[in-house]
């Protein structure tokens, strides 16, 4: 685990290139103008980067969470924003490939995994945001169907999914009244309301989305009644380990950035690396990113080999999207005044670092969630 595989390292040559030559042209402008370009997660698809962890049976490339870590860091360390694309419609494919019936998985996972379609996880609402269980959208059995009524708010792909999990209550209050649905994206009953205007991750877009009278067949339910908070938290420790890569390749690239300009900037007839202010700055950014890598790693291992593993990909988030933060503000503190200007890239990784701290669960919520671990174990 301490050095990737042959393979790994082909697999991050090959996306490094794609990326280079289809992505990196377009980071800038597509932040910028805030525009999302859905063929270019088609194209991602056709590389096979979307499905990296789905099972070959679907389309997918039937590989692990740490291939997948390692494709997404190498997204990221050209555009944060695209990268964030292909780890959300991984939560679909998670969810479905765990909890989805034979019909569900084969209706939409080689879509999913092909790029052809785009997923969406349909979890935050206006007042439940990290406070998930007190989700309002309500699911109503209606003979056959369910009958969807609510708001979500921030939805990665709002607007573009072709298909969403939404997160609804079909019974009492709390966490055990929490079921899971698919929603296609032309569902009648489903509208979409303010598109966000953010400071960062400007390429991908963020959406209210809006269920009115959206009828859903109950054949199309995720796992049973009442189990819907159990898969909104499985998938999300396994998207928490994705956030975490993204943020790694983030991270890298300020690092990369920056680096190369102390080398080439002279002040007082010398590179800046050499003064200790700045080349101690670098040594800093660079540890932080490799413990963080390690850590991200870590939890894809242990997913992908079975072991328990949400208390480390909280950790992962945590350790990875701090230091994604540190590491850009670092980058344009090392550009100084080129830094904070839109010539150079490393104004736009600080502005998509920050929401990293706060998707897939707020880095207070991955505190959270490892308080809570510690204490059980103490209790044990
Ligand atoms: N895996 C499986 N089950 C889990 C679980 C996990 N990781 N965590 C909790 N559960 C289960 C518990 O075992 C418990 O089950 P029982 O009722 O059977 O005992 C149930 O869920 C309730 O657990 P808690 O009592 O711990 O729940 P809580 O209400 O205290 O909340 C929380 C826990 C960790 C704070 C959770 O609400 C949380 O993660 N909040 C953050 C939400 C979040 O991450 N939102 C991100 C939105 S998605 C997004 O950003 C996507 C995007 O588009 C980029």
């Amino acid at each position: 685990m301490f050095v990737l595989s042959e393979e790994q390292q082909a697999l991050a040559s090959a996306v490094r290139d794609f990326c280079v030559a289809e992505i990196a042209p377009l980071a800038r402008e597509d932040d910028e103008k805030e525009h999302f370009r859905k063929d270019l997660i088609h194209a991602m698809g056709e590389q096979g980067l979307v499905g990296v962890a789905t099972s070959e049976d679907y389309g997918g490339l039937g590989l692990g969470y740490l291939d997948y870590c390692v494709v997404l860091e190498e997204i990221a360390k050209v555009s944060s924003s695209y990268a964030v694309s292909v780890a959300v419609t991984g939560l679909p494919q998670v969810i479905l490939t765990k909890f989805g019936t034979d019909a569900q998985k084969d209706r939409w996972l080689p879509g999913l995994a092909s790029g052809e379609y785009l997923g969406a996880f349909a979890l935050s609402e206006p007042d439940s945001g990290s406070d998930a269980a007190s989700l309002s959208t309500t699911a109503v059995r209606d003979g056959d169907d369910y009958v969807l009524n609510g708001t979500k708010f921030w939805i990665t792909h709002g607007g573009y999914a072709d298909i969403y999990i939404v997160m609804a209550r079909t019974g009492g209050k709390g966490s055990r009244g929490i079921s899971a649905f698919i929603v296609p994206g032309d569902a009648k009953g489903l509208s979409f309301g303010r598109k966000e205007e953010k400071m960062g991750m400007r390429a991908s877009p963020t959406v209210e989305v809006i269920l009115e009278d959206v009828r859903v067949p109950a054949t199309d339910r995720v796992g049973d009644e009442g189990i819907g908070f159990t898969v909104a938290m499985t998938a999300l420790d396994s998207g928490r380990i994705t956030i975490g890569a993204t943020a790694v390749g983030l991270a890298q690239a300020a690092l990369d950035y920056s680096s190369r300009y102390a080398l080439e900037r002279k002040q007082f007839e010398t590179s800046i690396i050499d003064f200790q202010g700045v080349g101690f700055m670098l040594a800093d950014m660079m540890t932080g990113i490799e413990s963080a890598r390690l850590l991200v790693h870590k939890a894809a291992w242990l997913k992908d080999n079975g072991h328990p593993f949400s208390h480390v990909a909280a950790m992962a988030k945590l350790a990875a999207t701090d230091t994604a933060m540190s590491a850009t503000t670092d980058a344009v503190q090392v550009l100084g005044g080129y830094g904070y200007v839109r010539e150079h890239p490393v104004e736009r990784y600080m502005r998509d670092a920050k929401v990293m701290q706060i998707v897939e669960g707020t880095n207070q919520i991955q505190r959270l969630v490892l308080a809570r671990h510690i204490k059980r174990g103490l209790l044990k």
